[in-house]
């Protein structure tokens, strides 16, 4: 064991032969812990979003037993608790409104326990940045372990991949080009191992950001849940973080401004979810890095898309890990020039590039070399105009080329209910050239913000042969979605934002090129408009959902509370007793 080289915040529990440490130290012991534990060893959490509620999680106590296993043959003591878990594909209205509950769940945790490092187990969309946004308010040393994605979805003998394939079979059976049979058939292949989804999705790209960012392993991001070397990184993430909590090796060492550039060039380069637009800004605002939608324009946009996954491309995560991960990723991103910060710091104490700067990469399909990319300029798009005046976003990687720069007649659906009930009208008066707008979903207005923004196209028109249509709206989308999507756009409706003014029969004009959403109205229309009063789905919430709506900010801010932004500090409470 490493000796200590400064006083652990534990000890002001467990150090004391007074009162309270006698209290702290003997209820602990009725879990059968011996005295030693309590010798001035690093203490570390292990922060668990495990639950049978949140599938994609549901294995990870048993990666926890191998956290574990590690902490303490580095000479650490592990506990083990349990953070509100918000899984995707269960929880209503959206997983996203408890993003920032969750947090606090994990800030509170870490800050009013004998805690002196984290192990974050996180995996599902929302659980990978809920727990850093927590520990990074806290700013103790702390590594991400995420439990990783699923094995290839299987369906007749095809490759499917989580979500993606949901949305596709689901606008075949519209179409009538698949029955109802063959759509239901495909739900037990498409899920057919412990872990995330298996697509370049949500929470592939947060896992991918967090290893970007530095705050986790090499190749954590990419390594199969079911692979038994997930259970040795998990291994080895215990042994490291122990040697963090020794070196206070803090988050805001490795989450600094270089950090999150990394990530949104990264994100690029995977062909990641618009999810991560506002994740990444929620969690550099919890520890005081500045961070605006322009720096996606700055640094992402120009990059190459390099990863052939699906929803942009073809493969699945299994492939990407066999060929190469992130790493693999990285170092050809590097090789070019293309990583701003090659010695950022990450969680084993070595600079980004030197733990890339040797990673073989097995197979240019699935991980394109720069002369062959999957898209010349990848990124995300981001959008402003008088129909967004703090922006919005779309993914040029998952969108239509010839539909980038469009102008159509709006078709406007005033909520998700309004656009559900019209869009199987057959007399609906649209066609392929008109922009379908959506309002209410965003994150006063759903709410929560839900990923309802890759609306399906009318069935209509795609018994035509239809595939895609410019979509506009306040929510967000799955990452595991695709088409030439408008998201985020703020402000939201709900809250005032030009995106209520607009009416059936109005055109749009976007421009993704010159970053341009217009509504085609004068002036003084618009005002007059947003004049009259919005009919918003809001109102009439208690408990969480009336702090969500009352404090929540808007996309562009990244939907954290205006009351959670900014670094608390670990600074040990008062006594209890
Ligand atoms: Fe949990 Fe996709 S639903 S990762
Ligand atoms: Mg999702």
């Amino acid at each position: 064991m490493t000796p200590p080289q400064r006083k652990l915040r534990s000890t002001e529990w467990f150090g004391n032969a007074d009162k309270n440490g006698f209290m702290h130290r003997s209820w602990m012991k009725n879990q059968g812990i011996p005295d030693h534990a309590f010798d001035g060893r690093p203490i570390i959490g292990i922060c668990n979003t495990w639950s049978e509620l949140t599938p994609c999680n549901a294995h990870l106590r048993k990666l926890a037993e191998h956290v574990k296993r590690g902490i303490y043959e580095a000479g650490g003591f592990p506990v083990e608790f349990p953070v509100f878990s918000n899984g995707e594909s269960n929880l209503r209205p959206t997983a996203m409104l408890t993003r920032n509950l969750a947090s606090m769940d994990v800030e509170e945790a870490i800050r009013g326990n004998p805690i002196d490092a984290v192990v974050l187990l996180a995996g599902c969309d929302k659980t990978t940045p809920a727990l850093l946004m927590g520990a990074a308010s806290c700013d103790i040393p702390a590594i991400v372990v995420t439990g990783g994605p699923m094995l290839n979805g299987k369906l007749e003998n095809k490759d499917i991949g989580s979500g993606t394939a949901v949305w596709q079979l689901h606008e075949s059976l519209k179409a009538g080009a698949i029955d109802l049979h063959q759509f239901l058939a495909a739900e037990g292949g498409m899920s057919r191992s412990a872990g995330s989804c298996n697509t370049m999705g949500t929470a592939s790209t947060m896992a991918c950001m967090a290893e970007a960012l530095g705050t986790s392993l090499p190749h954590n991001a990419a390594i199969p849940a079911v692979d038994a070397r997930r259970y040795v990184l998990a291994h080895m993430s215990g042994q490291r973080i122990v040697g963090m909590a020794h070196e206070q090796l803090t988050l805001s060492k490795i989450l600094t401004r270089a950090a999150f550039e990394n990530a949104i060039r990264t994100n690029a380069a995977i062909g990641g979810s618009t999810n991560a637009v506002i994740h990444l800004k929620a969690i550099a605002g919890r520890i005081g890095v500045p961070l605006d939608l322009e720096d996606w324009t700055r640094i992402g946009r120009g990059t190459p898309t390099l990863v052939d996954l699906q929803p942009s491309g073809r493969f699945l995560m299994e492939a990407f890990y066999y060929a190469g991960g992130l790493p693999a990723v990285l170092r050809r991103l590097g090789e070019n020039h293309l990583l701003p910060h090659p010695e950022a710091l990450t969680v084993n104490g070595k600079t980004l590039w030197d733990n890339v700067r040797q990673a073989p990469q097995y197979d240019d399909e699935v991980i394109r070399p720069l002369s062959q990319p999957l898209v010349a300029d990848g990124g995300i798009c981001i959008l402003r105009g008088n129909l967004a005046p703090r922006g919005a976003v779309l993914k040029p990687s998952a969108a239509s080329p010839e539909l980038l720069r469009h102008r159509g007649r709006a078709v406007v659906f005033e909520n998700l209910e309004h656009y559900k009930e019209r869009i199987v009208d057959d007399s609906l008066d649209i066609d392929a050239s008109c922009v379908m707008v959506m309002k209410n979903c965003g994150p006063k207005g759903y709410p929560g913000m839900a990923e309802v923004g890759n609306m399906g196209l009318p069935p209509k028109l795609l018994r035509q042969g239809v595939k895609d249509m410019v979509r506009i709206s306040d929510a967000r989308m799955s990452g595991t979605a695709y088409g030439t999507v408008v998201l985020h756009v703020a402000p939201e409706a709900a809250a005032g934002g030009p995106l209520a003014a607009v009416r059936d029969g109005d055109f749009i004009e976007l421009d993704c090129a010159r970053g341009r959403l217009h509504l085609d109205i004068s002036a003084a229309e618009l005002a007059a408009r947003l004049a009259a009063p919005n009919a918003s789905d809001r109102g009439g919430h208690g408990g969480y959902q009336r702090l969500y709506v009352d404090h929540v900010l808007q996309a562009d801010e990244g939907c954290d509370f205006d009351f959670l932004v900014g670094c608390r500090g670990a600074a040990v409470p008062r006594h209890s007793h």
